[in-house]
């Protein structure tokens, strides 16, 4: 009986458990009623009688080192989260989730910085704004279609009150408030009455461009427009004007650029004219340069305006404008490496 106490004192000692049920199955092999320790006392009746104290000592010991054991490993485990023997200083760390800029933000600041190269600086301007800023200084006949309400979200006619259309909002204001030479590009929010799908939505966003200076010509626009459409679309980019009308630049031109999906040779995204619209531009008009306090005889401008929803389209062929007002991290995710 000695040599069994021994050898199970040893296995005792040296017990591993890896987790809860693991030593579950050892607490059972060894204490359990039918388990090798609790049968050692069992087969104690049959130990002579001389031997008995001794033995019954030792017996008791066996149970109680087991015990002792059995705890100290249940122990270890219910402490492991708090203890800091159990940290692995070699592990690797966790990955920390960085966000993502908004693509739109990406495509902004890319505009911008391409203008700023050329020596333009950003101004800002009220999205909440009057009549005189979005339409009446920007040379809107009293009943042009866009002073509608069907486009215009008006907060209140009296005063007039109303959510930006176009950036164009911030021409005004700055031509009001400054003297040539002007070189300013203007980003932000814009908003039209318009019922939301994948291709139109209440609000969407919009860069302009104006510089005003002695002697600006249409050269200069072509000059710009040409170096913008080669910075943001590639070197091997062209670009081609097509008249066209608005009533705050004369003349006035809309800008396409050959399609950066098939290089100019036709595909369904350029609906096979190897062409794709981007941007609104022209000479600003003499009316609107009078109507902010600039003498026309003495100064002139170009001026540019385009939809960032419409550029980052073509980088990046986003099918659904509403994709950028949902927030889905799916889609957002797609950019993290566009900056
Ligand atoms: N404001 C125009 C729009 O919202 C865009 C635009 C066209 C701006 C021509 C301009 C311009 O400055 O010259 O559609």
């Amino acid at each position: 009986m000695i040599q069994k106490i021994n050898a199970l004192l040893k296995e005792i000692g040296d017990m591993k458990a890896s987790n809860m049920e693991e030593l579950e199955a050892l607490r059972i092999k060894y204490l359990s009623k039918k388990g090798e320790v609790t049968a050692l006392f069992n087969d104690f009746r049959n130990v002579a009688a001389e031997e008995k104290r001794e033995m019954g000592k030792r017996l008791n010991e066996l149970k109680e080192q087991a015990q002792t054991k059995i705890n100290e490993i249940k122990e270890a485990f219910e402490n492991k989260s708090s203890s800091n023997n159990e940290l692995d200083l070699t592990r690797t760390a966790y990955p920390v989730r960085l966000g993502s800029r908004h693509p739109l933000s990406v495509v902004r600041e890319e505009i911008c910085s391409i203008f700023g190269r050329l020596g333009f600086s950003i101004a800002e301007g009220p999205e909440i704004e009057d009549d005189w800023h979005v339409f009446s200084a920007l040379n809107f006949a009293e009943d042009h279609p866009a002073r509608d309400m069907q486009d215009t979200f008006f907060i209140s006619h009296q005063p007039d009150v109303l959510l930006r259309t176009h950036t164009s909002s911030v021409q005004t204001r700055v031509m009001e408030k400054s003297e040539p030479p002007i070189r300013i590009i203007c980003p932000g929010r814009v908003y039209r009455n318009e019922a939301i799908s994948y291709r139109a939505h209440c609000f969407f966003h919009q860069v302009e461009a104006l510089y005003v200076d002695k002697d600006v010509s249409f050269a200069d626009l072509k000059q710009a427009l040409l170096f913008f459409a080669k910075e943001m679309f590639g070197a091997e980019t062209k670009i081609r004007l097509r008249p066209s009308y608005f009533p705050f630049t004369e003349p006035s031109a809309e800008m396409d650029i050959s399609c950066n999906l098939c290089g100019g040779k036709g595909c369904p995204f350029c609906k096979y004219t190897g062409w794709v619209e981007i941007l609104g531009c022209g000479m600003v008009d003499p009316n609107v340069l009078d109507s902010c306090g600039i003498d026309s005889k003495i100064y002139s401008g170009y001026a540019l305006g385009m939809g960032i929803e419409r550029i980052t389209n073509l980088k990046y062929q986003v099918k659904d404008l509403r994709m950028f007002s949902e927030n889905d991290l799916r889609f957002l995710k797609e950019f993290e490496s566009a900056h």
